[in-house]
């Protein structure tokens, strides 16, 4: 039986994805490297730094660890900067009301995302205190598709992995679910989600109805 539902933030929660992919396209480009959004999908739900090493392979660039450094720091100016303008009514449709009726059902809510902005995002769109528990990237070692941050979400929610949903728009994000035993909503196309163990277009289509299912 399901008892909490873990949300990802980023491409589940509201459309910062399409943020990151515009800073991090923007410093590809001043590298003079090629960026696709097929490329993007590689660097969805892993951590700042090694989105940096995966542009790094693409263009086949070698920086110092400064440079590295210094360059992740500037496409997170260029993201915070967007994310700043950000309006809370950005937020994906239904979200809201499904957290809400989630809790009304004696669900609780977790948060696990991977990036170190989650904070300020969440309070931006005025949902801070919806959530139980919330993980970011800065309490974990381990990017996703690693366990870690499901699994400390779990802790924290005082709750089993298998007795989690986990909703996740990245392919890496999928992964790490499955590998902390928890059963996974993808967000997005089936082609790129075909792991997950059901598959929706958008977050505000999932009804609590369809907990019964897992
Ligand atoms: C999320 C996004 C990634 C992003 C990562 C780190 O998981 O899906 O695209 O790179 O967080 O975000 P940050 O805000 O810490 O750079
Ligand atoms: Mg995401």
């Amino acid at each position: 039986m399901i008892k909490a539902c873990i949300f990802d933030l980023d491409g589940v929660i509201v459309d910062t994805a399409h943020y990151h992919f515009l800073a991090w396209k923007r410093l590809a480009n001043e590298l003079g490297v090629e960026f696709t959004k097929d490329d993007n999908e590689r660097l969805k739900g892993v951590s700042r730094m090694r989105s940096m090493e995966i542009i790094m392979e693409l263009g086949d660039v070698k920086l110092s660890p400064h440079e590295k450094e210094q360059l992740a720091n500037k496409k997170n100016t260029w993201f915070v900067d967007y994310v700043e303008r950000m309006a809370p009514e950005e937020i994906f449709p239904g979200v809201k009301g499904l957290i809400r009726e989630l809790k009304n059902r004696g669900i609780k809510i977790g948060l696990a995302s991977s990036s170190k902005n989650a904070k300020t995002v969440l309070q931006i769109l005025h949902i801070q205190n919806d959530f139980d528990a919330i993980v970011d990237g800065t309490m974990v070692t381990h990017s996703k598709p690693d366990p870690e941050i499901f699994l400390l979400a779990a802790k924290k929610l005082g709750v089993e992995p298998f007795e989690c949903l986990v909703f996740e728009d990245a392919e890496a994000g999928v992964e790490a679910a499955i590998a902390a035993g928890m059963k996974c909503v993808g967000i997005g196309p089936v082609t790129q989600l075909n792991k997950a163990d059901k598959v929706l277009d958008k977050t505000g289509e999932f009804e609590v109805e369809m907990l019964t299912e897992f």
